[in-house]
């Protein structure tokens, strides 16, 4: 019998970035050497134990083990809105403004299906975490890229838009705080990129999974712009929050028919996430200061020493006030894939290269501090001997 044919959708897109660098980092290990990887955002810190312990006896609950409520339990969404309440001074109502998702990455990926039709254009942030653009051309749409300069802070210049690109675009995706490039926003952007949206009949999607690791003043949410409501929704997630990425809960916030229209699609697609996880998503929320502010702590000391180390070897380094990312360009400048090529055949050191972002991620790497303290030391001692 012939092959059965695949889909052509699937084939159209490129491995995902991280799986092909993971792959690169086997083949080095596989050839006998010591790779230090500050490749991919996932902490190494394990989920803290109070946490786990909670998890443990939350597992064991026979009331746990059917199938979950698919937009999250009633508790489950009032401690968010309580959390809202309590963080950011918003009123959410549990009912209809907030839905549980099994890790952002899906709902942020299904969105434009449940906001735009086939040919809809969506503009995404570039450089940008690939899963918006999946997303949108997945459901049929047009990505539309939004530069991120660094004479601007990484901050979008809506003025940049065409008034054709504007008239085409159903949906704005934001990243703050930002990953890859480490950029925070303030409140009064979040109120101009309200304005924006309103004025111009657009969705906005803000995307806060590092909402949480900031060393400064906290991060305010998009859902404190006044109006905000009538355009925007936000993801939260616990992945980084309190080292949890391997649980996968997440929520989104904001505007009732856009969250709505996402319960829909995703009650047709899956049936939430395990009840033992959403207890425990209640149990980080109500004890979030304690849980979360270690983790900032130990992110603040690695990006301390790590962008120093960095700046002495003659990088040109963006010093982030949120994230664990560190975005940063080399000594001679040259395309991203070199520089990540060459540290990792030179100083078995693996970054992200800042195109694999977006083509206005050119000529940077990404840094994610999400190892050992002693690693990332040991790291930037070899990077340091690279003579560029
Ligand atoms: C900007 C951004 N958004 C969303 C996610 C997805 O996080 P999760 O699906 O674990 O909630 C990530 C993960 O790295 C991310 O970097």
């Amino acid at each position: 019998m012939k092959e059965l044919p695949l889909g052509r959708k699937p084939a159209a897109f490129p491995p995902y970035l991280f799986k092909e660098l993971d792959r690169r980092r086997e083949e080095e290990v596989k050839k006998g050497r010591d790779v230090i990887s500050l490749a991919i955002g996932d902490p190494d810190i394990p989920t803290p134990a109070p946490i786990t312990e909670f998890a443990a006896k939350a597992v064991k609950k026979a009331s746990n083990h059917q199938y979950p409520y698919g937009r999250g339990s009633a508790e489950f969404r009032s401690a968010v809105a309580a959390w809202h309440k309590e963080r950011h001074g918003i009123k959410l109502d549990p009912d209809t403004e907030i839905l549980a998702l099994i890790g952002s990455k899906e709902g942020l990926a299904h969105l434009p299906f449940a906001l735009i039709d086939r040919g809809d254009s969506v503009i995404i942030p570039d450089p940008g975490y690939p899963a918006y653009k999946t997303g949108v051309l997945l459901s049929g749409g047009r990505v539309e890229r939004l530069p991120l300069l660094e004479k601007d802070g990484f901050l979008p210049d809506f003025g940049r838009l065409s008034k054709k690109t504007l008239s085409r675009a159903k949906m704005l995706f934001l990243n703050y705080p930002n990953n890859p490039t480490g950029a925070s926003a303030g409140l009064d952007f979040y109120k101009e990129a309200v304005r924006f949206c309103r004025k111009n009949d657009l969705w906005l999607a803000q995307d806060a999974a590092y909402s949480e690791v900031y060393f400064g003043k906290p991060s305010p949410s998009v859902l404190q712009a006044p109006g905000a409501k009538d355009v925007a929704v936000e993801f939260y997630s616990l992945s980084k929050t309190y080292c949890m990425t391997g649980w996968r809960m997440a929520w989104l916030a904001g505007n009732a028919r856009a969250v709505q229209a996402l319960t829909k699609l995703k009650e047709n697609l899956d049936s939430g996430q395990f009840n033992a996880v959403q207890e425990t998503g209640i149990f980080c929320l109500r004890n979030h200061a304690r849980l979360s502010e270690p983790i900032r702590r130990a992110f603040q000391a690695r990006m301390v020493f790590f962008t120093a180390a960095l700046k002495a070897a003659g990088w040109k380094v963006f010093v982030p006030e949120t994230t664990f990312f560190v975005w940063a360009r080399p000594p001679k400048g040259g395309r991203s894939i070199d520089a990540v090529y060459r540290m990792l055949s030179e100083a078995s050191v693996l970054a992200t290269p800042g195109s694999g972002f977006g083509p206005f991620g050119e000529g940077y790497l990404r840094f994610s501090l999400c190892a050992p303290d002693a690693r990332i030391k040991e790291a930037a001692r070899r990077i340091g001997k690279i003579v560029w």
